[in-house]
């Protein structure tokens, strides 16, 4: 962890006792931790404890901060890489949820400019509880990553989830939080004024996979880089930005929550889940069929070769369109080699979308980093200069955050 700086917020739970190990691991990975025990926190822990393990006084509450002015709250929050949670129980995560500060960690919690990693332990009816879930829901959206609880048997004698994730799975959620890049640093624009500030926009990027055998898949040539552009282009804007995505190797534009899938029909799930959405920019080139998996590899043999029997897969385009979920502003794109603006009209009018960006993939347009396209709108055609996807995803942006301002 080369140095890298943990503020570990300790909660009251059973659990708690297993924070001691986390610190061991920290520190034993290359880290520094330094502890924050809430008072919850310290029936179950000493702060003699976790100094000792941590070689680093342990703060308790917002007033036995002897020198302010030297180790103030914020200062405590400022110097850290990373803050870490755990375990975060059902009311800390309330707090956290409501914006609360009356205690040392809440107020860390609250003045802090770093990520947040939360690794819950409850009781499993309290963290099914609706409440629970929506803190959860709510602490997401402001950037909390909150890592979803073990399930087992707990301490209190119940089966189910809530148990606080393995130490080991903690340090692994820290190191990948460390390694990613800082989504508000990626963000100039994440104002409350940004164009697209309050609004939630959903883009499906890349191909989908589907699977003829556990070895063999149906895809395409779609690289998934128009639509990552988009996200980013959409979330730098200030939207908040849910990215469906199919197999591609590319990076995660900071600040986008990436929902990965393989299958059009995952695909077709994972946006559903996603709604309700202000808008939706369709971009993954989802494969229109796909066959029944045979369960084991198909063996090559003297009966010669199989013959694929193609079912039609789900249109997530098209039935978004007549959804009663349907954002306000529905986007398709049409990848064409020939007729592209005739076809992308009729394509248009047959999913129901309010534009159809028509790609003009004869070129080397699929995987490569320059785009030609046509926006299509009920008003008629544009058609847009030749230019790098990035300049298309910016352009394309601009005009949904225009287009949702009307
Ligand atoms: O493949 P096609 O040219 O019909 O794609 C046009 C639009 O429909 C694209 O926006 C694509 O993402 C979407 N689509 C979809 N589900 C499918 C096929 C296409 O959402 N099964």
């Amino acid at each position: 962890m080369n140095g890298k700086k943990i503020l570990l917020i300790v909660g009251g739970g059973i659990a708690a006792y297993k924070a001691c190990e986390l610190v061991r691991l920290i520190r034993k990975a290359g880290g520094s931790v330094r502890c924050v025990l809430t008072v919850g926190g310290a029936h179950f822990v000493t702060p003699m404890t976790l100094a000792a393990l941590s070689e680093s006084q342990v703060f308790t509450n917002l007033f036995d901060l002897k020198d302010e002015a030297e180790m103030g709250h914020i200062q405590l929050s400022r110097e850290a890489d990373l803050v870490v949670v755990a375990p975060a129980t059902a009311d800390l995560m309330a707090k956290m949820a409501a914006g609360m500060a009356d205690d040392l960690a809440t107020t860390l919690l609250l003045a802090t400019d770093k990520k947040v990693l939360a690794a819950p332990a409850m009781n499993v009816r309290m963290w099914l509880h609706e409440a629970t879930q929506r803190n959860v829901a709510r602490l997401r959206d402001d950037g909390v990553t909150v890592m979803t609880p073990d399930e087992g048997e707990m301490a209190c004698g119940e089966y189910g989830p809530g148990r606080l994730p393995e130490p080991e799975a903690i340090l692994d959620a820290i190191e990948r939080m460390l390694g990613a890049p800082d989504p508000l640093a990626d963000q100039p624009d994440f104002a409350p004024d940004a164009p697209l500030a309050g609004r939630h926009i959903l883009v499906t990027a890349g191909p989908t996979h589907e699977p003829i055998d556990p070895v063999r898949v149906l895809a395409n040539r779609s690289s998934g880089k128009q639509g990552f552009a988009i996200a980013a282009a959409l979330g730098a804007l200030g939207a908040r930005v849910t990215l469906v995505a199919g197999p591609v190797s590319l990076p995660t534009p900071g600040g986008v929550t990436r929902i990965d899938v393989e299958t059009a029909r995952e695909m077709a799930e994972a946006v559903d889940r996603a709604l309700p959405a202000d808008a939706a920019v369709m971009v993954a080139a989802v494969a229109d069929w796909r066959v029944e998996p045979a369960a084991s590899k198909i063996k090559k043999g003297p009966e010669g070769p199989p013959r694929l029997s193609l079912v039609e897969n789900p249109d997530i385009l098209a039935e978004l369109a007549v959804s009663s979920r349907r954002p306000r502003l529905l986007i398709g794109f049409a990848a064409e080699t020939d007729n592209v603006v005739g076809n992308a009209q009729a394509k248009r009018e047959r999913k129901g979308a309010d534009w159809i960006v028509a790609n003009d993939v004869s070129g080397d347009v699929m995987g490569g980093t320059n785009n030609r396209v046509h926006l299509i709108t009920a008003q008629g055609i544009e058609n847009w200069d030749p230019a790098p996807k990035a300049d298309i995803a910016r352009k394309l942006a601009e005009r949904i955050a225009a287009a949702l301002e009307g």
